[in-house]
């Protein structure tokens, strides 16, 4: 079953994410827990794809996401939603891309590497937001339409009790 690290840089978008899901359905079959999802998730698409931070904000109230599984360095533990990228994606319910952190009003630096970041939320089966997947780069602009909907896709599998 182990697939160790599973190098995405060599394909195009739409080829990496195809691979990314299909090893993420493979490794999560026949298990049914968020939680183990969101470290698979976290671990496949951080070192697939050679990211700064890849994680999860666990929305633990009607104000505030607290951090989940995640790949790299320290996060920050808590943040109100509306506040920060991860807080305005789960607020306005859709995918913030930020191709330069340094122009987003309100950003949170957590990593002060990173320099571009994308924030998609997570949705159960009755479309609440159970979460935001956030993912920073050390690259500015790193982030494009493709990467939007390969992640989409990902965490599509939360609103299919999946
Ligand atoms: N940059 C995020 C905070 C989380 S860390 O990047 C891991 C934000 O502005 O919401």
């Amino acid at each position: 079953m182990a697939e160790g690290a599973i190098d995405l840089r060599g394909l195009n978008k739409p080829e990496a994410y195809e691979e990314a899901a299909g090893a993420i359905d493979r490794l999560l079959e026949g298990i049914n827990d968020p939680v183990a999802a969101m470290a698979t998730i976290s671990s496949v698409v951080h070192y697939g794809f050679g990211y700064l931070w890849t994680g999860f904000y666990r929305r633990v109230s009607p104000t505030l996401l607290r951090v989940g599984p995640y790949q790299g360095t320290v996060g920050c533990l808590e943040i109100e939603i509306g506040r920060g990228v991860c807080g305005v994606a789960a607020a306005e319910r859709r995918t913030v891309v930020v191709p330069d952190v340094a122009q987003f009003p309100g950003h949170i630096t957590c990593d002060p590497r990173s320099r571009s970041e994308i924030v998609v939320p997570v949705f159960d089966e009755a479309r609440n937001v159970i979460a935001v997947l956030d993912i920073d780069c050390a690259r500015l602009n790193a982030f494009t339409e493709e990467d939007q909907q390969g992640l989409e896709r990902i965490v599509a599998r939360f609103a299919r009790g999946a």
